[in-house]
């Protein structure tokens, strides 16, 4: 019997892409000549499946199934556990993300150290450091003890091999863009490479219990070949970011299946590592000018937790034909929206005017809750009226001038009368639905124009 012919594939040497027939031009990365031909194995998943030792899924009664809280485990930092969703769910998957050199293997090898010296199993596996350079951080980091192992290695057949044999709880792999796996084509890093590699952590993760918290620098250009393409195969993904020559880190949920989203988590990189900031108010508050036009302060909902925000404005005559209009922070275009409405009913003449918008601390934000705070930040700027630093101002606008409800009011305000504040602008319909808070007078608004005359006394 003559053999069966071989199925064969075209692949992209340069992505990873993969097509049927030979292409001159690769259409995902634009690469000339890049198509190679490869034969399809197409046992290489089940191989893959055996390797990791799972057994033959059997359905389970849901009924049976039993949930309960004690299987968190917890990193022993805080503001991590918080994003998590209070700690982490042993088995599960954690993609860590953000910029090169924002910290992110220094806040997993610290959140190493805590669940280490909580009597967790651990291997810290890097692909980009040596162990000398890891020692190193640690040393930075304090005094290490329990059972942590460092492995330098980026073969994943090693890796698992390692995994199978220590069965450590929680393992971090720095970074998934130094992983090979020798089964796939493409160089590290590569689309295929990162896709691949992460389909084999997750076997292993799912068959031996293991937490896998993954490290993915995220490119510049458009996240293509970064952990973008991940997301959707993990439990968890998780985005460190923040400024990066100023010291807060603010790491952000995106994706939970064990938890609520929109959660964060507030550092601040010291010299001994990353220290967390349990109440970001005030951190993100200290500095803030006294008796300065344009500068007001907003309250965003992150998650479950209030945060009070500076809004800095700074509306001045442009000095060219086309008015500049710039934004740190937040929606540009929401900028251009509430500047129109300004404009259109309040008469005011910002047509001509350059705007530059600031959320100090480097925190961005999209909650409409901030429109009213940024309105009267752009008039106290453009009247030159500073707006008292004890007025907190929150509330949507809308697109005819009327300022809108927001959600949970009554938590936006007790912030604010925690950190000492004496006013409060609100929408009036949220007005009715918080009751009398000590040390706080309420201003109800309905809509701008009633906001900006409060500037003016
Ligand atoms: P790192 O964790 O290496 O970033 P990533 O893994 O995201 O690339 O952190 C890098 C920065 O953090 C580096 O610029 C030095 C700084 N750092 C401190 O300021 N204090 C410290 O204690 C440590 C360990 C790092
Ligand atoms: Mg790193």
């Amino acid at each position: 019997m003559s053999a069966a012919k071989k199925k064969t594939v075209f692949f992209c040497k340069e992505c990873g892409n993969e097509s049927a027939k030979w292409m001159g031009q690769c259409p995902a990365c634009h690469a000339w000549n890049s198509f190679t031909e490869r034969e399809v194995r197409p046992a290489a998943r089940s191989d893959q499946h055996v390797r990791a030792g799972l057994e033959t899924a059997k359905p389970t009664a849901l009924s049976d199934i039993r949930l309960s809280d004690e299987d968190r485990v917890s990193t022993g930092m805080a503001e991590l556990d918080r994003v998590l969703g209070g700690g982490v769910v042993p088995g599960s998957m954690i993609l860590v993300g953000g910029d090169p050199g924002i910290g992110k293997s220094t806040l997993l090898l610290q959140a190493c150290r805590e669940m280490a010296a909580g009597g967790q199993k651990l291997i810290y596996i890097s692909g980009e450091e040596s162990l000398k350079q890891i020692r190193m951080r640690a040393d930075r980091l304090g005094e290490f003890t329990g059972d942590i192992k460092l492995l330098c290695e980026t073969d994943l057949g090693a890796i698992s091999d390692i995994l199978r044999s220590e069965k450590p709880d929680v393992v971090v792999i720095d970074s998934i863009q130094t992983m090979l796996n020798t089964e796939v084509s493409g160089t590290p890093g590569s689309v295929s490479q990162v896709r691949e590699s992460t389909a084999v952590l997750l076997q292993l993760s799912k068959a031996l219990t293991i937490s896998v918290f993954i490290v993915g620098h995220v490119t510049k250009e458009g996240m293509v070949a970064g952990p973008r393409i991940l997301e959707h195969m993990v439990d968890t993904v998780l985005y460190f970011e923040g400024d990066r020559h100023a010291s807060y880190r603010i790491l952000r949920g995106v994706k939970n299946r064990f938890g609520s989203t929109n959660e964060i988590g507030v550092f601040e990189m010291c010299e001994g590592g990353l220290k967390e900031v349990s109440n970001p108010s005030e951190y993100l508050l200290s500095g803030r000018p006294k008796d300065a036009s344009g500068t007001v302060t907003a309250c965003s909902i992150e998650g479950t937790r209030p945060i009070l925000l500076e809004i800095q404005a700074l509306v001045c005559q442009t000095g060219f034909g086309i008015p500049r209009r710039q934004s740190s922070g937040a929606d540009l275009n929401r900028i251009n929206l509430l500047m129109a409405v300004l404009e259109k009913r309040l008469g005011l003449k910002l047509g001509m005017c350059d705007a530059y918008v600031n959320i100090a601390g480097g925190m961005r934000i999209a909650e409409p809750a901030l429109d009213l705070a940024i309105a009267m930040a752009v008039v106290s700027s453009f009247m030159n009226v500073p707006v008292s630093d004890r007025l907190l101002a929150f509330g949507e606008v809308g697109l005819s001038g009327e300022v809108r409800g927001v959600s949970q009011p009554e938590q936006r305000i007790r912030e604010a009368a925690k950190l000492g504040y004496e006013e409060c602008v609100l929408p009036k319909v949220c007005a009715q639905r918080v009751g009398d808070i000590k040390g706080i007078r309420l201003h109800p608004v309905e809509s701008v124009r009633d906001a900006i005359a409060l500037i003016k006394k």
